[in-house]
């Protein structure tokens, strides 16, 4: 039997996904989340808005397209967790099991982005809760700043909401690919992009939406530096989840004869319009109310509020903005957490429902340093800050590219032309060199010269 016959032979030992629409509905659920709502804005202020926005969207289309499509690929051919597909994978390929090396950064970097982002996903569910029950109602500026102060600064309260979401996380994945995934995606991004519209709507007649379109899409090239490059591609990965192994564990569930391009065209096409509107909700709000774009981490849950403050009802709108919102984070902890748990049910023999508990307990436990990191550990900073600042920047910009760029390498350069071909044949010879050509040269060339600068090398 030759490795063909092999690869098609085999299957997820997980089940499918029911149609191309699930597929797309997870991975652009995976994709979609607090990367682009709550992260997105606030970086493109720390880095000068407009120029940074251009370079991000550069970085997605010639790094984040041809890796993506790398990495769905890589997961429906081994058709396991990343680091056991990119072991057989390897072997098959040139006869290395060393590759799963690469599928173990990933899953370390999903471990830690998870831990931190689990606990932002909980501050969603306080404001949740604190909007609907009237406690947003008659901000200022500065009730808005101490309301937030007192959030990070109580351990208690984010553990008590870490906790909470980490729950709901790990009972979705307990239930499986159907019960459990298909069923939050179908629900939960109807929803958010319905919430999104209405949101828009609002900051076009309320806000200063000339000064946030100015600030999102007029470039000021003066402001760029090596590290806002670094930035900008770091947020590209963070934003489309490259380089964890999520994607090549969701297309570890893709059918065969589902077209991996399109696909991909089509979830890079709704990430990428949700963080502009995104940013074309929370810019004008940011400046109508006299706050900065520079506010750092906290941007969103300090202006949101006062915005919605001013309108009959506005409690309404703010409870379902801080849903959807956590709605959105639910559905990418869910890619954050599938890889580790399918890794433990495929090598311990462990039930699912006593894999996510397993897994879903150490991620819940490293959560408590970031929480920390906005108080008792607060003072305790190094390289690039907070423990809590630490994490992200080592996962988004350094672990995601590493990872991203040897999946990448491995589909382009190692992976035989016939098995790309292979999975990629719905697309004609053009499209097909073309990815080619993006996952061998401009992707690592492009994440290589980001890094050597980023370090002062050139
Ligand atoms: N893409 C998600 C977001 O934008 C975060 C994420 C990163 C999810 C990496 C999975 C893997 O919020």
């Amino acid at each position: 039997m030759n490795n063909l016959q092999a690869n098609q032979e085999r299957s997820s030992l997980h089940g499918q996904w029911s149609s191309r629409m699930t597929f797309i509905l997870a991975v652009t659920g995976s994709a979609i989340g607090l990367g682009n709502i709550w992260k997105f804005p606030y970086i493109a202020g720390d880095n000068g808005g407009g120029a940074f926005v251009l370079i991000y969207l550069i970085c997605i289309f010639i790094i984040g397209f041809p890796i993506m499509v790398s990495e769905i690929m890589i997961g429906r051919k081994g058709r396991r967790n990343p680091i056991t597909s990119m072991k057989i994978l390897g072997q098959e390929e040139q006869g290395k099991a060393n590759w799963k090396w690469v599928g173990m950064i990933g899953l370390s970097a999903g471990f830690i982005i998870l831990s931190y982002y689990s606990v932002i996903a909980g501050w969603t569910l306080h404001y949740f809760k604190m909007s609907i029950f009237g406690e947003l109602s008659n901000l200022d500026n500065e009730s808005a700043q101490a309301i937030f102060g007192q959030l990070t600064d109580s351990a208690v309260t984010q553990l008590i909401y870490h906790t909470a979401f980490m729950a709901i996380t790990v009972a979705i994945i307990a239930k499986g690919i159907k019960d459990g995934l298909e069923r939050a995606v179908k629900l939960m991004m109807p929803g958010l992009l319905f919430i999104l519209i209405i949101l828009l709507f609002y900051s076009v007649f309320q806000g200063d939406f000339m000064a946030g379109v100015n600030f999102l899409l007029v470039p000021d090239f003066s402001k760029i530096t090596s590290q806002s490059v670094l930035a900008a591609m770091g947020q590209a990965f963070f934003t489309l989840s490259l380089g964890m192994g999520c994607i090549v564990m969701y297309g570890a569930y893709l059918p065969k004869n589902e077209s991996i391009i399109g696909t991909t065209t089509t979830i890079i096409f709704c990430d990428t319009l949700i963080a502009l509107l995104a940013g074309l909700v929370i810019f004008p709000i940011v400046f109508q109310f006299g706050l900065k774009p520079t506010d750092g981490p906290g941007l969103i849950f300090l202006t949101l509020p006062l915005a919605f403050n001013e309108i009959t009802g506005g409690y309404v709108f703010s409870g379902l903005f801080f849903i959807l919102l956590a709605f959105a984070a639910i559905t990418s902890a869910l890619s954050l957490l599938e890889p580790s748990v399918a890794w433990m049910i495929e090598n311990k023999n462990y039930t699912r429902g006593k894999s996510a508990l397993i897994i879903g307990a150490l991620i819940w436990l490293l959560g408590f340093l970031s929480i920390f990191s906005f108080n008792i550990l607060s003072e305790f900073t190094f390289w690039k800050g907070t423990l809590f600042d630490n994490f992200d920047y080592l996962a988004s910009n350094i672990l995601l590219p590493v990872s991203g760029l040897l999946f990448t390498i491995f589909a382009g350069w190692i992976m035989k032309t016939e098995n790309s071909t292979d999975e990629l044949s719905d697309v004609s010879r053009y499209v097909y060199n073309l990815w080619r050509f993006g996952a061998r040269y401009i992707a690592p060339v492009g994440v290589i010269l980001v890094f050597l600068n980023a370090i002062g090398l050139i």
